[in-house]
């Protein structure tokens, strides 16, 4: 028996139960992961509301760190003992230990603490796709990117100083204000006090910006159009504070022929190849200290609830870890 997190209905918070629960030996091509750092990501709490829909009951969370306990016959990615994280599922990390796709794990290097791994690998893939695939930004470049104090955030603006791109970001609050600054981030923008269009027109001496990396969503999208140049591109990867629908699409003709793309992880990391050249480059930016990993927050896997709350309540910084 393990304990896992369950929903059996979607909903609030609440709706998160912890529960024993059998995990059966691993099937062919699986090995068991007993998680050491489970990750806390956005994208949990739409699965927990119904924005996103997954078949119930089920499991929760895609992302933890841990060690292989068990494999299934014909495993040759991984050996038990191996130390391995993984970032996009299967969902159900919100557990003691489970049950993955052995060539999913990623192998761990020494330089990569268990925690760290938990803490990045979706938070630092997503950053490394949005900024080396989806635009690709260049040494030189200005961008603006929503939540700079968040989980993606603070990795967004470290990698984008190490590119040595002139970020832009954007925060709720003072505090967050300065985190994101000390993180490398050259202009910061408190959405909440500040016009954020003018600001940016005022910082880029009237040019505005090629790209605008969303994760707020529904509350940003019209304001992240207006600091885009003409043929700019709105990367809107995420709906913290609801989901973006119903657009006229006249509006991009308008606001300057602009580009927008609802991009996500899964669709960047496609081949073995693509899994390794990213992991790779995500690794390497944490080994020579040039990606921090901030863990601002811990709670006990029967807390789950409390993080979804302060994370959608805005509360927390930086990436969140749940111990198992
Ligand atoms: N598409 C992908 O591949 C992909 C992968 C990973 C994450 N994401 C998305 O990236 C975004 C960031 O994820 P994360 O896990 O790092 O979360 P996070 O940035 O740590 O938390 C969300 C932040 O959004 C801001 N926010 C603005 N309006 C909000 C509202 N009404 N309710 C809640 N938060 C609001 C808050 O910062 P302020 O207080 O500073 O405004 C909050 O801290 C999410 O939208 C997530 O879904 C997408």
């Amino acid at each position: 028996m393990i304990k896992a997190i369950r929903i059996h209905e979607t909903g609030g918070p609440d709706v998160m139960k912890l529960e024993d629960i059998d995990l059966p030996d691993p099937a062919p091509s699986f090995a068991r992961v007993k998680h050491t750092a489970i990750g806390l990501n956005f994208i949990d709490t739409y699965h927990r509301s119904g924005l996103y829909p997954v078949p119930l009951p089920s499991g929760i969370g895609l992302e933890a760190a841990g060690v292989v306990e068990a494999i299934g016959d014909g495993v040759t990615a991984v050996k038990v003992g191996d130390r391995v994280a993984y970032g996009s599922g299967p969902l159900g990390a919100y557990a003691q230990a489970q049950n993955c796709y052995a060539a999913s794990l990623i192998k761990l290097p020494d330089t990569i603490k268990d925690d760290e791994a938990a803490a990045l690998m979706m938070k630092g893939l997503t950053a490394r796709y949005l900024f080396k695939e989806t635009y690709k930004l260049k040494k030189g470049d200005t961008a603006l990117f929503h939540a700079a104090a968040g989980g993606v955030g603070l990795v967004a603006c470290q990698w984008a100083k190490e590119l040595g791109v002139t970020l832009i970001g954007t925060v709720g609050s003072e505090e967050k204000a300065k985190l994101a600054r000390d993180h490398g981030c050259a202009h910061v923008i408190n959405y909440s006090t500040e016009n954020v269009a003018e600001r940016v027109m005022e910082i880029t001496d009237g040019k505005k910006v090629p790209v605008v990396y969303d994760g707020v969503g529904k509350d940003t999208f019209e304001m992240s159009l207006d600091c885009l140049q003409p043929r700019g591109l709105l990367a809107s990867f995420g709906n913290a504070s609801g989901p973006v629908s119903g657009v006229d699409l006249s509006i991009l003709a308008a606001k300057g022929s602009l580009y927008v793309t609802r991009p996500t992880m899964i669709h960047y990391m496609m081949t073995p190849e693509e899994v390794a050249t990213a992991t790779s480059d995500l690794f390497d930016v944490v080994a020579r200290g040039a990606v921090k990993v901030d863990i601002n927050q811990r709670y006990a896997l029967g807390d789950v609830a409390q993080a979804h709350r302060d994370l959608e309540g805005r509360k927390t910084t930086g990436a969140t870890i749940i111990e198992p």
